[in-house]
């Protein structure tokens, strides 16, 4: 029997999931399907019973129902509960189970683009505060990472969500920033600023120290303002794509069994895919 697996969100046209599974399923010699499933919120609730009666083997879950779908599932990942969020499902033994793969998406990214980042990384700043800032830092606290310091546009969400990784998380003032920048090893951008569409993030390198890591979560484009600033200032890039593509691995494994790599092949695919802006 064909394998169907989904992505649910609301708007989900614009996800380039199908393209990274349907890449693996090729290159496998899998029968499998994985489908866009335009869903919102409202309608989560009833998919998830198309899924538990066999529609389909699991699926990916995107914005904005990642939330929403939590309190439905039979066996949530300490993970995804650390997230209160789920981007992966997998039906197993008659149980619904979901997990958060964000986090870890992020980690095997960074180790693939710089494998000794851990060690250089005294003191992470991130800059955002929302969902995907919570799984970076997720990702950095459990690798140890000592010191990591959290600016947003709205402070108070930086203090709640520095609440939640007490003696690790330092939130700190958006007019502090360009100080900061000079303290930091590692720099990870999570808020959609640089994103094709919307306001450049306007961020000053100018005490940025040589060699410190730069991470943008944004691929559109895939070298946003910030990553050629700092690859123009010595620093070491990192861009989005690869978190995406690695964020993926863990269910492809789940539904049909067999451990995916990420590959040029695979990344090329998606490149042609990224408006060049
Ligand atoms: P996600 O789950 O993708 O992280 P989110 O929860 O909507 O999305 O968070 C988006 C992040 O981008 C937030 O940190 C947001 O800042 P606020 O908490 O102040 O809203 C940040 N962001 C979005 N637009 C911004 C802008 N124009 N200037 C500064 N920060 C912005």
């Amino acid at each position: 029997m064909t394998k169907r697996c989904f992505i649910i969100g609301h708007p989900v046209a614009h996800s380039r999931s199908p393209l990274i599974h349907g890449h693996w399923l090729a290159e496998y010699g899998l029968a499998g399907s994985y489908e866009r499933v335009e869903i919102p919120p409202a309608g989560v609730s009833g998919f998830v019973e198309r899924l538990r009666a066999g529609e389909f083997v699991g699926g990916n879950v995107t914005v904005p129902n990642k939330e929403v779908v939590l309190p439905l599932l039979d066996e949530v990942s300490e993970t995804a509960r650390a997230m209160g969020a789920a981007n992966t499902l997998w039906m197993d033994g008659g149980k619904l189970r979901g997990d958060n793969t964000d986090a870890y998406g992020f980690l095997a990214h960074l180790d693939a683009s710089v494998p000794d980042w851990a060690t250089r990384s005294g003191t992470a700043l991130i800059l955002g505060a929302g969902g995907a800032a919570r799984a970076v830092i997720h990702g950095l606290a459990e690798r140890g990472i000592a010191r990591i310091l959290l600016v947003n546009r709205s402070p108070e969400r930086a203090v709640e969500l520095a609440a939640s990784f007490p003696g690790t998380v330092e939130a700190r003032p958006w007019q502090e920033v360009a100080q900061l920048v000079g303290e930091s090893d590692l720099i990870v951008n999570t808020t959609s600023l640089g994103m094709h569409g919307q306001p450049p993030l306007e961020l000053d390198l100018s005490t940025m120290r040589p060699g410190t890591i730069v991470d943008d979560i944004v691929y559109v484009p895939l070298e946003t303002p910030l990553l050629a600033e700092a690859r123009r200032r010595g620093g070491t890039p990192v861009d989005g794509l690869g978190m995406l593509l690695h964020q993926a691995v863990p269910g492809f494994e789940r539904w049909f069994g067999v451990r995916p790599q990420v590959t040029a092949a695979l990344r090329a695919k998606l490149e042609i895919d990224i408006p060049r802006v």
